[in-house]
């Protein structure tokens, strides 16, 4: 497949959703059902990966990876769409890093991370993701993220809720921090300041006493627990657009809130989040957060 792939030939299955239901027409719900049936086939593509040698270049920083299956597979969403969609725009991880703008305008855009664990990927520590957000007039309108090793699709339409493998998601109704089980990440950033201050932050969070702090390896799976109800809450300083888009409507759609590590209201540009179960969980944890703001993801480049 890898070979369809690099050699354009690779076509999409046939659509295989569940659609929301609903009398009324929504216009984005074919456009869903391709990003559905694109990111499982992804998703094929990342499992088949797991059995090759994988070569691993650096980014941004020694620990920021990334591999010829991340390109691929971006290639062969952005293809896909680009044939069925043609006016449609793109921010993907790798395109980003390749060069392209990241900028996000008011046309239908999918905002995508081809492999979200790329670390775990790697390593082959099984939670790795698809993620796919689809924003228009900047408004997240769907989500999809699939992660790949454990065949779990989670989706969520803007106002229709929530589901993983169809099934409706619900966050847990835990208000206690104390009772809470909280994800986080470390990032790929190892600048000695921003490393203080996310243990600064962990130390805080750990000595409320939480029930536990959890990590998938993946922005978009960690969210998509909250969404499940198995973790109250999850934030991170220093993700991207494409790690979050699919998976904060997700958590929203299951009934979850999204807060900026200062209380105010959630950039998606801005590289932080909390997503939470409730209002109290989060903001609770706004009071331990040692925040930081990392160059923002929309911010033009700097000069040479
Ligand atoms: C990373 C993962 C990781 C998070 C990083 C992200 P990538 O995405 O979501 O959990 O800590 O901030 O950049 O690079 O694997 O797509």
């Amino acid at each position: 497949m890898l070979k369809q792939l690099l050699e354009g030939t690779f076509r999409c299955p046939p659509q295989t959703t569940r659609s929301c239901s609903s009398n009324m027409a929504d216009t984005w719900q074919s456009v869903m059902d391709h990003a559905v049936a694109v990111a499982r086939k992804a998703g094929e593509v990342v499992r088949g990966a797991l059995t090759e040698d994988r070569k691993v270049t650096t980014k941004s920083s020694a620990v920021d990876l990334v591999t010829q299956t991340d390109q691929a597979v971006e290639q062969l969403i952005i293809q896909s769409v680009k044939e069925k969609f043609p006016t449609h725009r793109f921010i993907g991880e790798e395109s980003v890093a390749a060069g392209e703008a990241c900028v996000l305008t008011e046309e239908p855009t999918w905002i995508i991370d081809p492999i979200d664990g790329t670390t775990n990927f790697v390593h082959s520590f099984p939670f790795v993701a698809v993620s796919i957000g689809f924003s228009v007039s900047k408004q997240v309108e769907f989500g999809v993220v699939y992660s790949c090793l454990e065949d779990k699709m989670y989706t969520a339409r803007r106002g229709k809720g929530a589901f993983c493998n169809g099934e409706p998601l619900q966050v847990s109704e835990q208000k206690e921090i104390q009772h809470s089980i909280i994800a986080t990440e470390f990032g790929s950033s190892r600048d000695p300041e921003a490393v203080d201050k996310i243990f600064i932050s962990l130390r805080n969070v750990l000595s409320l006493p939480v029930h536990g702090v959890r990590g998938a390896g993946t922005a978009a799976i960690n969210m998509c627990l909250v969404a499940s109800g198995c973790a109250e809450a999850y934030y991170e300083i220093g993700i991207h657009v494409w790690d979050v888009a699919a998976g904060s409507l997700i958590v929203s759609e299951a009934g979850g809130v999204l807060m900026d590590v200062e209380g105010g209201e959630i950039d998606l540009m801005s590289r932080r989040i909390i997503a939470a179960n409730n209002k109290t969980i989060a903001q609770r944890i706004v009071q331990e957060i040692a925040s930081f703001s990392p160059p923002r993801d929309d911010a033009p480049p700097l000069k040479q």
